[in-house]
């Protein structure tokens, strides 16, 4: 009895010390900082509640929010934050003041949609890309949200690309961007990898059986280009797995990086080949006949190298000679 009292009471005091360090301490409270942004430092949190109770004009807007993974949080029981719509729009007691029960009657009697003072919130669309980012960081920090570690490094977050450009947040329940709308949402920005795509030979991306972000992470990677993985071998080898090695037989160093004859979106030659068959082997080899061919025949050692030689990415079987020379 003892024993057991004594655990719980020891548990009671982990549980407690964890609620201290779980407190934050900011340098300035967000609700200051965040009515300064506004620059009304009278203005205050209302809640979601009162911010929407006597107009029903963001009804849709709430709805959706409320299905969202951040929405779903608004229980204090979760020990999350608490996720309402002051939480991005700021402040809202100047947005609502005057706005009564009555006055939204009258409107609606003169035809009219009652309008709140939107103008005291924060102006989301038009400050600078990393205060927009900082509204969503306050809350998605690098501990908080593992994805957006490298963040504040990312190609994007430098060249002045914010959260919102790529989640809108009212499209609907989905905060994360739909896997359908991913290509679409790249490529806004990027008319590069578009035209890329459209080539003969391409991965599946407009298919949708490929996402740029099975390559690349949108919020930034330690890695060249964004890539998820540390090498374009290891990104090209999650799904190629064949390719990988190692072979009895290896290409000389050729394959430790897939570019030197891959183009990785897409290509006017086939297998998405940086230069067709056969003028990518003779960039670093001779053609070549053997003696006992037809002159007919003798043409397709200068064309056809990978009729012959099939396994050019490795093999672990040596040719007839006994050489591996890719040929099985
Ligand atoms: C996670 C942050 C976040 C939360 C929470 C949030 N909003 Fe927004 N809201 C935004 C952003 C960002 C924009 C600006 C979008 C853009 O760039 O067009 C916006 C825009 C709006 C707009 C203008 C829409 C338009 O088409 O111009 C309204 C109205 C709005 N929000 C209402 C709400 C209401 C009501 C809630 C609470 C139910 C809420 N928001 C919660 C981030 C948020
Ligand atoms: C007040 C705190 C807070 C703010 C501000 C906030 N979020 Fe969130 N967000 C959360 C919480 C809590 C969750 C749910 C837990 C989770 O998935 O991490 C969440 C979930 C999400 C998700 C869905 C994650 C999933 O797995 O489905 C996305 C996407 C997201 N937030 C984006 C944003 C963006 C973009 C902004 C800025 C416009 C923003 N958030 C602002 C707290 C916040
Ligand atoms: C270039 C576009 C882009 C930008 C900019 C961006 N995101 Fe994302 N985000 C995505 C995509 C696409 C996904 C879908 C999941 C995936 O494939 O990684 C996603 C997923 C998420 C998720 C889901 C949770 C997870 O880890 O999978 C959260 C949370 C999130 N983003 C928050 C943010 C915040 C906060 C910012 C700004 C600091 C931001 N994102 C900036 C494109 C972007
Ligand atoms: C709002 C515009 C915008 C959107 C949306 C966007 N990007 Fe970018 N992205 C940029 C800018 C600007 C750069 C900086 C370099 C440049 O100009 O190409 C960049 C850089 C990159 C780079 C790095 C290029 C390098 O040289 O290192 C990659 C990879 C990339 N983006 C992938 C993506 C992917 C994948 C998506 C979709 C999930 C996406 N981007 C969505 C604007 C955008
Ligand atoms: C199969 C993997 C893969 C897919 C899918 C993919 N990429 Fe890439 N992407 C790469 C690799 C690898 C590079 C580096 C290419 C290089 O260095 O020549 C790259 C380079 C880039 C660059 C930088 C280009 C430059 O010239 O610096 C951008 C931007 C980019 N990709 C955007 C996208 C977008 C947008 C999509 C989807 C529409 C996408 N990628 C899909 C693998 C991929
Ligand atoms: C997310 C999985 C995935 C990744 C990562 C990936 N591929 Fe692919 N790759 C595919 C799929 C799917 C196809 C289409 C197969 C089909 O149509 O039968 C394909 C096709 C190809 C083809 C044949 C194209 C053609 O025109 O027939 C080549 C070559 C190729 N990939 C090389 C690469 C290289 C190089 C990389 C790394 C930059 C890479 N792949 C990364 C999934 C992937
Ligand atoms: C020395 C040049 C070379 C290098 C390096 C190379 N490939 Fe290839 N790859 C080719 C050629 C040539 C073809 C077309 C084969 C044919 O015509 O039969 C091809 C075809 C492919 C195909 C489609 C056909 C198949 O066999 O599935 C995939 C997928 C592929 N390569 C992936 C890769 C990956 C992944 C890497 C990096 C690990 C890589 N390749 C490196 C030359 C190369
Ligand atoms: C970037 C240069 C490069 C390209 C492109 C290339 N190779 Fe090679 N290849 C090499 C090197 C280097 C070796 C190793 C040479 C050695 O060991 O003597 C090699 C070895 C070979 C061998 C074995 C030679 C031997 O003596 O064992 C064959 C066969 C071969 N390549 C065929 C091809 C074919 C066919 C293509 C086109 C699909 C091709 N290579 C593209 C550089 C290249
Ligand atoms: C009709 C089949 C065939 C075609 C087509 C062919 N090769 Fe060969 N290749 C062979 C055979 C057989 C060998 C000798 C293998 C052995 O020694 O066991 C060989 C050997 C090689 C070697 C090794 C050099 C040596 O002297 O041992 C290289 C490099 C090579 N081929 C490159 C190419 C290139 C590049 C092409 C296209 C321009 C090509 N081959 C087309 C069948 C072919």
């Amino acid at each position: 009895m003892v024993g057991r009292l004594f655990v719980v009471f020891v548990a009671l005091m982990i549980v407690s010390s964890c609620e201290t360090l779980k407190t934050a301490k900011p340098i300035i409270p967000v609700k200051e900082y965040e009515a300064m942004i506004v620059g009304r430092l009278d203005a205050n949190y209302v809640g979601t509640r009162n911010c929407l109770s006597a107009c029903h004009f963001h009804d849709k807007i709430r709805q959706d929010f409320d299905a969202s993974t951040m929405g779903v949080q608004l229980s204090r029981k979760s020990g999350m934050p608490i996720v309402d719509c002051e939480s991005c729009h700021g402040p809202g007691s100047l947005a609502i003041e005057g706005l009564t029960p009555e006055k939204v009657e009258m409107d609606a009697k003169e035809g009219k949609q009652t309008a709140c003072d939107y103008k005291s919130l924060i102006d989301l669309k038009n400050i600078p890309a990393p205060a927009q980012s900082l509204i969503c960081l306050k809350c998605h920090s690098a501990n908080a949200t593992f994805n957006l570690h490298n963040w504040n490094a990312s190609i994007h977050a430098i060249s002045d690309v914010s959260c919102f450009d790529c989640h809108n947040v009212h499209i609907g329940p989905d905060l994360k961007v739909r896997p359908r709308e991913i290509e679409a949402m790249c490529e806004k920005c990027h008319q590069q990898p578009k035209a890329e795509f459209s080539l003969p030979s391409h991965h599946p991306v407009p298919e949708k059986k490929v996402l740029c972000t099975d390559c690349h992470d949108p919020h930034s990677s330690f890695y060249e280009k964004s890539l998820r993985k540390p090498t374009v071998k290891e990104t090209c080898t999650q799904c190629h797995g064949e390719k990988a090695g190692p072979f009895v037989y290896e290409h000389a160093d050729n394959t430790e990086d897939c570019r030197t004859c891959h183009t990785p979106h897409g290509s006017v030659n086939m297998n998405l080949l940086n230069v067709g068959v056969p003028f990518l082997c003779l960039q670093c080899h001779p053609g070549h006949a053997t003696d006992n061919v037809t002159a007919s025949a003798k043409g397709a050692y200068y064309i056809r190298c990978t009729d012959c030689h099939s396994q050019i990415h490795g093999s672990d079987l040596p040719s007839t000679t006994g050489a591996g020379k890719f040929t099985f």
